[in-house]
């Protein structure tokens, strides 16, 4: 069977973009693979300094992992802080990758860009995700599209470390979904927590109205576009163009059909999460860490003998 893994960062709260962009994948498709979905706690480490929104945040992702469909029986789970290999691994590589090679990483580039001073761990963020997908054999990587890079040099870091000591790693492939790569916000722009545009996944029906009448609409057109745009995650094009032909127009008509269409997606999973507790998602991830562990370190056992520190 192929191997599946991907991961999020705990850093804020989970919303739809995250979910159409990248979650929804790992539901629909990980029952036909050996799937492994982790918390990424040490690249959330690099915008996440506040150790109590750290813990919390841990906690979200493992609970958003159950409450979106992920059963953690067929799934391994697990946070990456718990499984030392991958830290390690990311060390190994960063012996073989070189400094202009990371300099073209997006990231470190919108970060330069921006005016940000870049830390060594921000730079060094494509070799720690690769060590994340590599040490497991990964087939492949189900992500938004904004980690297609990263993904590409995970193939990278693979293929330096193979033409040097032979043959270790699989080259992984992304998996990308196409039409709903990009996920609009409430302003018409990339859903993100950096523009305060989001609609919560795990919002109250109150909170979802709150951010859908919060779409900015055009006064002067028939159809609202943002509206639309975001209401075309959860319904055809047939259905919303009866719809939106019906109510020309008509925005706050057009925005209740969206909070119920979304509410009807999104209320099941509150009730999910709702009804997990902190101790059951720290014992999943606990007997997570120690599968992953019993894992990751033959691969390490693999790759020391060929780096030359096991003697
Ligand atoms: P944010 O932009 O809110 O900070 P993150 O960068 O933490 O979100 O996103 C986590 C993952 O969710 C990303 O890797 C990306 O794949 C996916 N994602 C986030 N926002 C969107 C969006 N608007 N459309 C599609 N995918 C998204
Ligand atoms: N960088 C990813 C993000 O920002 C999170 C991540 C870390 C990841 N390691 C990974 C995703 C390994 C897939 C595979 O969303």
């Amino acid at each position: 069977m192929q191997k599946m893994l991907s991961g999020v960062k705990p850093t804020g709260t989970l919303h739809i973009g995250n979910y159409f962009g990248a979650m929804k994948q790992f539901v629909d498709m990980y029952h036909k693979y050996e799937s492994t979905f982790f918390v990424a706690d040490y690249h959330a480490l690099n915008s996440v300094k506040d150790p109590a929104e750290l813990r919390a945040g841990i906690i979200d992702i493992a609970a958003a992992y159950i409450a979106i469909g992920l059963d953690p029986n067929k799934a391994l789970m697990f946070k990456q802080s718990d499984v030392s290999e991958h830290t390690e691994l990311a060390w190994i590589f960063n012996n073989l990758v070189t400094v202009p090679f990371l300099m073209q990483a997006h990231a470190y580039k919108d970060a330069i860009a921006n005016g940000r001073e870049a830390n060594v761990a921000l730079f060094d963020y494509p070799m720690l995700m690769a060590a994340d997908i590599l040490l497991y054999d990964t087939d492949v990587v189900p992500v938004g599209r904004d980690q297609q890079q990263h993904v590409e040099y995970a193939r990278e870091a693979a293929a330096k470390f193979n033409h040097a000591y032979g043959a270790t790693f699989k080259e992984p492939k992304e998996i990308i979904l196409e039409g709903v790569a990009v996920v609009p916000g409430t302003d018409g722009r990339k859903m993100s927590k950096t523009y305060g545009n989001t609609i919560p996944l795990f919002g109250t029906k109150d909170e979802i109205a709150q951010a859908v009448m919060s779409i900015i609409t055009d006064s002067n057109a028939e159809s609202p576009v943002n509206v639309y745009a975001i209401h075309a995650l959860f319904r055809d094009c047939d259905y919303l163009g009866e719809l939106y032909k019906a109510n020309k127009g008509k925005y706050k008509a057009l925005k209740e059909a969206l909070i119920e269409d979304i509410e009807a997606v999104v209320a099941p999973m509150r009730e999910r999460r709702d009804a997990i507790t902190d101790e059951e998602v720290k014992q999943i991830l606990t007997h997570g860490a120690e599968r992953a562990r019993a894992r990751a370190s033959a691969k390490m056992a693999d790759v020391r003998a060929k780096v030359g520190v096991s003697l």
